[in-house]
């Protein structure tokens, strides 16, 4: 594992890429002369919004680089996998992926394999692609993504596989350029990193200490954001109410939150993720106080037993998380909730299930994401002995699904007749004659309308309440 370059400062850093970018600009017209297309790049992204994020950079930069975007690998020139490693499921996918690209390696001589991400911290990972992977031209990690210029253009000249994987994190680059899918909504990472060190987590491993961006920085991406027309901002940390306690001035998350919802212009504010255990009445007060500030919080709770939260080293009890919904709503009656769940961590009883249960019938989740216990290694919960069999966890993984679809069916029909803002995203992924946004509670809504409403702030009336989502009628523009 290489080290960290400590000696150069962020402009340097910026200042070499900007070299480096103009340098495979040049080479990749040349090549364009030769073979008369430019070459195309595929970028496949597993895991949450930070990665997301991460390849928004990436794909600006290979934009700057003059690379052509494609959505197949079978016409791309470079496949980039941007991976996960949070649960066994997200790695097995890239090794699938990688798996199928030996024969498009052999059809297409300009082909260069990336793989970067989560799972590349981890030295077995990177181990387990060299032997079995070989053919893949670049490996790097989640702590020197500012660097994939400089690394790409490596790539291009070197013979055998490049490996670059940081074992720690450096300093906050600001000013990387980033590509947006959608022109209205951005996400604003506000902090790197986590400190929890929940016993299942791998994060902690990957994406290093907690670092917080200056407030400094962060208001003048989002003024920068709303001037070039952005309505909604959601602020981004794998544990945003710690934001501030790296830096040197005094700055809590309420604090910045109030900063950021006083931006003039700026419609709607959303962020994520919560801890519960730092969740405090500030926040909520600034929360209730602040019309741009969705009503709506993702609240990981994990587990409804307090003895599995002990075990999971989450610092909260079963009583205290439901005291906070319960503050939140006196304060925000329209307040609505999403949480994760994980199902079958070790030692978890049937007992320990049912409080589960419990919990999610007092809160009515208006939507959760649900998961199987993935033994990760490199964690503490990975060790312990009483580990809960697949079998086990499917039947209390249907248990707890059996509990939160029914509320939340209950609770998209409870919207019919009614009336919400909407900022409209893109079409329906379902169905691509109808569009689909977002209400500040966090409701996906469909209707018919034309392409002029993308980006705006519509009403729209509730007609059709689904599943997972409500279809309405397209009442009126309003911003
Ligand atoms: N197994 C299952 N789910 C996990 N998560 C994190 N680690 C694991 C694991 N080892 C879930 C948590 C977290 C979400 C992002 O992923 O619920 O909140
Ligand atoms: Fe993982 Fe816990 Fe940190 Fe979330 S707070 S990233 S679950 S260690």
């Amino acid at each position: 594992m290489s080290k960290r370059e400590i000696y150069e400062t962020p402009t340097e850093i910026l200042l070499k890429n900007q070299i480096i970018v103009n340098e495979v600009r040049e080479k990749n017209h040349e090549l364009y002369e030769k073979i008369g297309r430019k070459f195309k790049y595929v970028i496949l992204t597993y895991g949450c919004q930070m990665n997301e994020h991460d390849s928004e950079t990436m794909i600006a930069m290979l934009n700057d680089m003059d690379f052509e975007q494609t959505d197949r690998k079978e016409k791309a020139d470079l496949v980039i996998f941007n991976t996960c490693c949070i649960r066994e499921n997200a790695e097995l996918k890239v090794y699938g992926n990688l798996g199928s690209l030996k024969k498009l390696k052999k059809k297409n001589p300009y082909l260069k394999i990336v793989v970067c991400g989560c799972m590349m911290q981890q030295p077995h990972i990177v181990e387990e692609i060299k032997n079995k992977y070989n053919f893949v031209n670049l490996i790097f990690g989640t702590h020197n993504i500012h660097n994939f210029p400089q690394l790409l253009n490596q790539t291009y000249g070197a013979s055998r596989m490049l490996t670059e994987v940081w074992d720690e994190e450096g300093q906050v680059i600001e000013g990387l350029p980033v590509q947006r899918k959608i022109s209205s909504k951005a996400f604003v990472n506000i902090m790197y990193g986590c400190n929890n060190f929940c016993t299942y987590c791998i994060v902690p491993y990957t994406r290093g200490r907690e670092r917080s961006r200056t407030p400094e920085a962060i208001i003048h991406e989002i003024s920068t954001l709303v001037s070039e027309g952005v309505k909604e901002v959601i602020l981004l940390g794998q544990n945003v109410n710690s934001y501030g306690r790296t830096l040197e001035e005094s700055i809590d998350f309420p604090d910045l939150l109030k900063r950021v919802s006083d931006i003039s212009g700026l419609k709607r504010i959303r962020f994520m993720t919560s801890h519960p255990k730092d969740i405090s009445d500030k926040l909520l007060e600034v929360m209730a106080s602040s019309d741009n500030i969705c009503k709506y919080l993702h609240l990981p709770v994990q587990s409804g037993s307090t003895k599995v939260l002990k075990q999971m080293n989450r610092h909260y009890s079963k009583e205290q998380y439901i005291q906070i919904i319960e503050k939140a709503r006196a304060l925000m009656p329209e307040i609505s909730f999403s949480t994760d769940l994980i199902i079958g961590f070790p030692g978890e009883t049937e007992e320990d299930n049912n409080e589960t249960l419990d919990l999610i019938r007092r809160v009515e989740y208006d939507s959760a994401f649900t998961f199987m216990y993935s033994r990760r290694s490199g964690t503490p919960a990975a060790e312990y002995e009483n580990q809960v069999s697949e079998e086990e966890k499917m039947k209390r993984f249907k248990e707890v699904l059996s509990v939160l679809n029914p509320i939340a069916i209950r609770k998209n029909r409870s919207v019919i007749g009614r009336t919400f803002e909407v900022l409209v995203e893109s079409y329906s992924k379902t169905d691509a004659s109808m569009l689909s946004g977002r209400s500040q509670y966090n409701h996906v809504i469909n209707f018919e309308g034309d392409e002029s409403l993308l980006g705006k702030i519509v009403l729209v009336k509730i007609t059709d309440p689904r599943k997972f989502s409500l279809n309405g009628e397209f009442l009126e523009i309003l911003e």
